[in-house]
C-alpha cells in the first residue's frame, strides 16, 4: 500500500507542523506515527516508511520504535477501541470478571475485531484512573466504575452506533482515527470539554485542606 498524492499531501503537511515543533526532526517520531495511525488506524507499512523519510531516519529504526509502544497498533482497528484495564487495582474490583465476559460477549479476544469492524478489545494495563476501578476506556476516554453488565451494554451500544458518552472528558465519543490524530498533536478543540477530576480523585485533597496540611516546600 502507497498513499495517493492527495493524501501524501496532506500527510506532509501536518507532518512539517509538527517537526517544526522539535529541535531536531527524530525527535517528532512519536506524534508522527500517531498521525499515520490516524489515516490507516493502525502503523501501516506505508505510515512507517513515510515516517523515516519524513524524519531522515531507517526503516529499522522506525520500526524499532512503533512495535515497542502498545499504543501503536500493528492491525487495522476497529472504530472504537475498548480497554479493559485487568492490572491489580481494577483486576480484583471486578476487572477480570469484565474482561471475560465481555470477551465472549464480544466474540473476541485480545487485540482482535470485531467482523463489523467496530470494536477492538484490549486488555490494557493500569489507566491511572485507579481511584475509579474497574475502568475501562474507549478511544483513550475514561469510563469508570464499570460492571460486566455495564461493560457488555456499552459494546453494544457502540456497535449499534449510538452516541456515548464517557464519564469524563468531551461529550461525542471520537473514533479511534480521530484520537490518533489529538494524540499527534493535531487538537480538536475538546480537551477542555467534559467533566475532569471529581470525586475521590479529591478526597485527598479535600482531607489535606481541612487539615491545613500543605505539600513540603522545594528545598
Ligand atoms: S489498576 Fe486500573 S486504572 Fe489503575
Amino acid at each position: 500500500m502507497t498513499y495517493t498524492p492527495e493524501v501524501r499531501e496532506r500527510l506532509e503537511q501536518d507532518a512539517k507542523e509538527i517537526i517544526g515543533r522539535y529541535p531536531k526532526p527524530r525527535s517528532a517520531l512519536l506524534p508522527l506515527l500517531h498521525l499515520v495511525q490516524s489515516e490507516d488506524g493502525y502503523v501501516s507499512d506505508a505510515g512507517q516508511e513515510f515516517c523515516a523519510e519524513m524524519l531522515g531516519l531507517s526503516k529499522a529504526e522506525v520500526v524499532g520504535v512503533s512495535t515497542f509502544y502498545t499504543m501503536y497498533k500493528r492491525r487495522p482497528m476497529g472504530d472504537y477501541h475498548v480497554g479493559v484495564c485487568i492490572n491489580t487495582l481494577c483486576a480484583v474490583m471486578g476487572g477480570d470478571q469484565i474482561w471475560d465476559e465481555l470477551s465472549e460477549h464480544a466474540g473476541v479476544g485480545h487485540d482482535e475485531t470485531t467482523p463489523d469492524g467496530k470494536v477492538s478489545l484490549e486488555r490494557l494495563e493500569c489507566n491511572a484512573a485507579c481511584d475509579f476501578a474497574p475502568v475501562m476506556m474507549v478511544n483513550w476516554e475514561f469510563f469508570d466504575n464499570q460492571t460486566p453488565a455495564s461493560a457488555k451494554q456499552l459494546v453494544d451500544d457502540l456497535r449499534d452506533g449510538k452516541e456515548i458518552s464517557p464519564t469524563r472528558g468531551p461529550k461525542k465519543l471520537c473514533t479511534f482515527k480521530e484520537a490518533s490524530r489529538v494524540l499527534s498533536g493535531l487538537p480538536d478543540g475538546l480537551a477542555a470539554d467534559g467533566p475532569s477530576a471529581s470525586g475521590p480523585s479529591l478526597e485527598g485533597l479535600k482531607i489535606a485542606k481541612a487539615n491545613g496540611w500543605k505539600a513540603p516546600e522545594a528545598p
